[in-house]
């Protein structure tokens, strides 16, 4: 069984498998005792499927509630009450099958239970086959923001099974396709060509395509401190409005890439256009391009966790394919937005 490819990390690699029908393939991964952590919409269509793969193995399983609540203290200690309830060590291994919220939950669980124990990332959402289950960023929220109570763990494999996208709704294909288009824009042009053809979006290729833009920053800034912050292009504006609005993290992204890269037009970074392109793009997917100036998303821009004291670093881009990363002062925040 071929790893479709591999995602390196300071920390060391591991492979990351896209294709039809491959539950299976955990069974290679699974050592010892296995848990499955899963959510309510999930569990009915394929923890079965999974389970059956896996005969032989001793499963136990936890369903959360399916949406972004479950990433809480709650949920997390649940979790971790059911390793030591059916006394996980080690040697044993948790499986992440569900959405970015089960595979952010579960990997901070797994992350935190006797300092660490083996986790297969099995995301069987557009946006978490892209991006949340590579990279190793794991984390619960908290009253404060989003995100707030995390650490870096990253899994033994990643097994993306293109089944279970044919059970998405639209909505979550398109927020998929929100993350799809940042790397397109911020570091592979042919990719944002490619995905102007949408019978392209859920091919093999483009997600692989994806993953490997997402290579090239972890290899290269594991514990984003640097160059990894590009993939935040069109979340600072992004966070701000999905807290403001209660829009999918997807659909807020997707307004983000368009202001940010309207504001970075008129600071004259970017060549003029560029905007207009990621907005066409956008409605291809049926993704939103703007939010109302007044709306309560600025507020939350002022307090992104990112934020320096002089001012937020934002991930720009000059062109499509071509970005920078740049420090805005809060001064001049007000007048460019
Ligand atoms: N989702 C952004 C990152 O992994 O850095």
């Amino acid at each position: 069984m071929e790893a479709t490819l591999n995602i390196h990390t300071s920390t060391g690699d591991y492979p990351v498998f896209i294709g039809d029908d491959n539950f299976k393939n955990a069974r290679d991964f699974v050592k010892g005792k296995c848990m499955i952590v899963t959510d309510s919409n999930v569990e009915p269509l394929y923890l079965e499927a999974l389970k059956n793969e896996l005969k032989g193995i001793q499963v136990h399983s936890v369903t959360v509630p399916a949406g972004e609540k479950s990433k809480c203290k709650e949920r997390l200690f649940e979790i971790i009450d059911e390793l030591a309830k059916y006394e996980f060590n080690r040697q044993d291994t948790v499986i992440a099958l569900g959405g970015g919220v089960v595979g952010d939950l579960t990997g901070l669980a797994a992350g935190l239970y006797m300092r660490g124990i083996r986790l297969i990332m099995m995301p069987t959402t557009l946006l978490s086959m892209v991006d949340s289950s590579c990279g190793g960023k794991v984390a619960i929220n908290h009253d404060t923001g989003k995100n707030m109570i995390g650490m870096f763990y990253q899994p033994v494999a990643v097994i993306a099974n293109l089944k279970t996208l044919l059970t998405l709704e639209d909505v979550q294909i398109s927020c998929g396709a929100a993350e799809m288009i940042k790397y397109g824009c911020i570091y592979d042009r042919e990719l944002f060509s490619i995905l102007d053809d949408r019978e392209n979006l859920l091919l093999p290729s483009t997600l692989q395509r994806c993953i490997a833009a997402k290579d090239y920053y972890v290899t290269r800034d594991t514990l984003d401190k640097g160059i990894r912050m590009t993939l935040n292009f069109g979340h600072t504006i992004g966070h701000g409005v999905e807290k403001a609005t209660g829009l999918l993290h997807g659909q807020a992204v997707g307004i983000g890439m368009y202001m940010e890269t309207l504001m970075s037009e008129k600071m004259g970074i970017t060549k003029a256009g560029t905007a207009n392109k990621i907005k066409a793009m956008l409605e291809k997917y049926n993704l939103q391009h703007s939010v109302s100036q007044d709306a309560e998303w600025k507020k939350y821009l002022f307090h992104d966790k990112k934020g320096a004291e002089q001012g937020i670093t934002f991930a720009f881009i000059k062109d499509i394919g071509e970005s920078a990363l740049l420090l805005v002062p809060y001064s001049d925040l007000e007048d460019l937005l």
